[in-house]
């Protein structure tokens, strides 16, 4: 079990140093022997300046990270049998990729398959829970055929695509986007720190913000409005309220396997200050569809001293001991 856990928050760091605003450090790999290779793997990618001058291009990896617009070739030289890009945008932006000069073999046991969201370790985000399609509307898979289904646009800031190739000289490329998102419900903090405010308008869905880090968070403001004002009757307590945020922790990316810190209901008067030692802590709204709710906050990486300080008086912190 502790293996298991180690190698996914190594597989977290993994993804999230490629994205060159990391500043934290990633715990668990300070005092791992780490080859240059793994950290030469992802150099910080240039971001492209003009719209429509020229898009960015490189090759992909097996193993590969992508959070920049552009064009990712990947052209196999040996057969290779499980490779994953993980692709990601701000969390006010969705990503879009399209998959095309394929020339793989599909009827061999080839296959290229996009998915709505990221998959670690059997996990899922956003949790099936909180995903607008049901899980198999979120797997497109190339060589499914369907033409109209070659640029498949993600629900989120985040997507991912599988694939598997036997012969060397298969190659395909993935031309990824980014688009405006004006009501982003579920993302993943590509930045271990920031400011964040969720809204959901009137709309009966739950939505999860995901931070991979372990941070100091606080939460400012809870509100639910209707029309823009503030509802007239009485709320109820959390207990019977349908509209709450819920702050959520724990070390896998499924927000519905992450065990819930603090609920906040409309009673809320702000701020709270929380500190939680989790690789992922999660910001979670749950609205009922009768009112505008809005949840704003900022969060910052932990350092290793406030974790060590957390470590040492392990009950304020269940993420050190389960
Ligand atoms: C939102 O989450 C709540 C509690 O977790 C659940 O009862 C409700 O069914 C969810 N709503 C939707 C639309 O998924």
């Amino acid at each position: 079990m502790r293996v298991m856990e180690r190698t996914f928050r190594e597989q977290l760091c993994f993804l999230l140093l490629s994205v060159s605003v990391l500043r934290g450090g990633c715990r668990s790999l300070e005092n791992n022997e780490i080859s240059n290779e793994f950290y030469s793997l992802f150099n910080p990618e240039p971001r492209r300046d003009s719209p429509d001058a020229f898009m960015y291009r490189r090759a992909l990896r097996c193993m590969d990270m992508v959070a920049v617009e552009g064009q990712f070739t990947f052209t196999a030289e040996t057969p290779h049998l499980s490779c994953a890009t993980f692709l990601m945008a701000e969390p006010s932006e969705l990503i879009s990729v399209e998959v095309d000069r394929v020339d793989i073999d599909c009827s061999g046991g080839d296959f290229i398959t996009v998915f709505d969201g990221w998959v670690m370790k059997g996990e899922k985000f956003p949790s099936s829970q909180d995903h607008p399609l049901p899980l198999y509307e979120r797997y497109v898979d190339y060589c499914d055929g369907a033409p109209a289904r070659r640029t498949v646009r993600a629900s989120q800031n985040v997507a991912m695509v599988f694939f598997r190739v036997h012969s060397a000289g298969s190659s395909f490329t993935l031309t990824v986007r980014k688009h405006v998102n004006l009501f982003p419900c579920n993302a993943i903090s590509q930045s271990p720190e920031g400011s964040y405010t969720m809204v959901i308008p009137q709309q009966r869905r739950n939505c999860s913000f995901s931070i991979l880090y372990p941070v100091a968070i606080d939460i400012s403001e809870f509100s639910l409005g209707r029309h823009g004002s503030f509802p007239k009757r009485k709320m109820p307590g959390c207990a019977e309220s349908e509209d709450f945020v819920q702050l959520l922790g724990g070390n896998g990316i499924d927000t519905s396997k992450l065990l819930p810190i603090t609920d906040l209901c409309v009673s809320f008067t702000g701020p709270t200050h929380m500190k939680i030692a989790c690789d992922n802590t999660v910001v979670r709204m749950v609205s009922s569809g009768s009112f505008v709710s809005r949840v704003s906050f900022s969060y910052r990486a932990l350092d290793s001293q406030e974790l060590q300080t957390i470590k040492l008086n392990n009950v304020e912190d269940f993420c050190f001991n389960n």
